[in-house]
């Protein structure tokens, strides 16, 4: 506990100076750098070899450093976001005062503002008393760390400090919700869902066609980018597509693939998965919640163990299975 909190002064102290802590949120790894200061924030973008044009996530503490970083008052709808789903996957984007550098905020007049729940990321927030930029501490196109052995994978060298967190609860990245103009607009779905937004009585944007299949319509920067491709081929088929997954499995070498989705989507395939020379592991998710949760991991599991490709069997795109899908078509190509 004494060690764990040395270094979480030690990070605060480093990002205070300019310094590059990778550190662990609820939803993913991210790679911090003090938001104000430019040069700290170039550094990420090359440690991350990340786009000049894909603006960064800003991290603060708590809701009052929201008018910190706003121009003018914060608007309502992304005070009530934050209040409601905060500290949580949330991330509103919001009109910004000037105070957040422009490599951070890519030279756009808007910047992106979340605050994690992780007690990691909480006591480095609020020790180092500064807005935080961080993406997701990956090499850009590579699925996102979700535990400290992927994040030292991923940046070990590139940071100053790796600070350890366990295994991320969400494992997906944030939901990004427009808040700049009405109605709001979900720029990048994530464990807050569509559902939860409308029960809570937002006014959002429809979504745009194919945005259930997650067909690349979100409207961050970030979302032109290739996101996410583990070294192994990504596959998805609905669960439907039984002859599609026999024969691409059939044209697999033996123990060359990883399966994964939900138990009761992977059960009427059980049969033929069990049969197949093809199949490494089947991994069954009794929820939404562990698919989201395991998705970067598994990834990463199949590349350890150096397999051809993974097959994904899609949920269905209602809930959190909106921001799964997302995820999964950014990595992977339908059978
Ligand atoms: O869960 C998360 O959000 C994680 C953790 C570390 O907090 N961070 C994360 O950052 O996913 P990153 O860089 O991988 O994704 C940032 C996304 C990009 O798609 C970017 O385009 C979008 O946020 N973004 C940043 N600033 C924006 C802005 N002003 N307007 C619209 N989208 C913005
Ligand atoms: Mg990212």
């Amino acid at each position: 506990m004494k060690r764990q909190q040395q270094s979480i002064e030690d990070g605060a102290r480093l990002l205070r100076e300019g310094g590059l802590v990778l550190f662990p949120t609820e939803t993913v790894y991210g790679l911090g750098a003090d938001a104000g200061n430019n040069r700290a924030c170039l550094r990420i973008f090359e440690a991350k070899e990340r786009p000049p044009d894909n603006p960064l996530i800003v991290h603060i503490a708590d809701i009052e450093q929201l008018a910190g970083v706003c121009e003018g008052a914060p608007p309502d709808s992304a005070l009530r976001a934050l209040e409601l789903f905060s500290p949580g996957p949330i991330t509103v984007v919001v009109a910004h005062n000037g105070s957040i550098c422009p490599a951070a905020t890519t030279g756009l007049p808007t910047v992106a503002v979340r605050i994690p729940s992780h007690p990691v990321a909480r006591s480095l927030l609020a020790a180092a008393a500064i807005p935080v930029a961080a993406p997701s501490a990956n090499r850009s196109g590579r699925p996102s760390p979700t535990s400290y052995a992927m994040a030292v994978e991923a940046m070990e060298g590139r940071a100053d400090l790796i600070l350890d967190g366990g295994t991320c609860e969400v494992g997906l990245e944030s939901t990004i919700l427009d808040c700049t103009g009405t109605p709001n607009r979900i720029l990048r779905p994530g464990g807050v869902t569509r559902e939860m937004l409308l029960d809570a009585g937002f006014h959002l944007a429809l979504p745009e066609e194919g945005d259930q299949g997650g067909e690349d319509h979100y409207r961050a920067p970030g979302s032109r980018y290739q996101h996410y491709r583990p070294k192994a081929a990504v596959r998805l088929a609905e669960s439907r597509e039984r002859e599609g997954v026999e024969r691409f499995l059939a044209a697999e070498g033996v123990a060359s693939v990883l399966v994964l989705g939900l138990r009761e989507q992977i059960e009427p395939l059980s049969s033929l998965l069990s049969l197949a020379p093809a199949v490494a592991e089947v991994q069954r998710f009794e929820s939404l919640e562990e698919f989201g949760r395991s998705i970067y991991d598994s990834f990463f599991r199949a590349d350890r163990r150096g397999l051809r490709s993974v097959l994904a069997i899609l949920p269905e795109g209602v809930g959190v299975g909106v921001a799964i899908r997302d995820r999964l078509a950014r990595a992977g190509t339908r059978l």
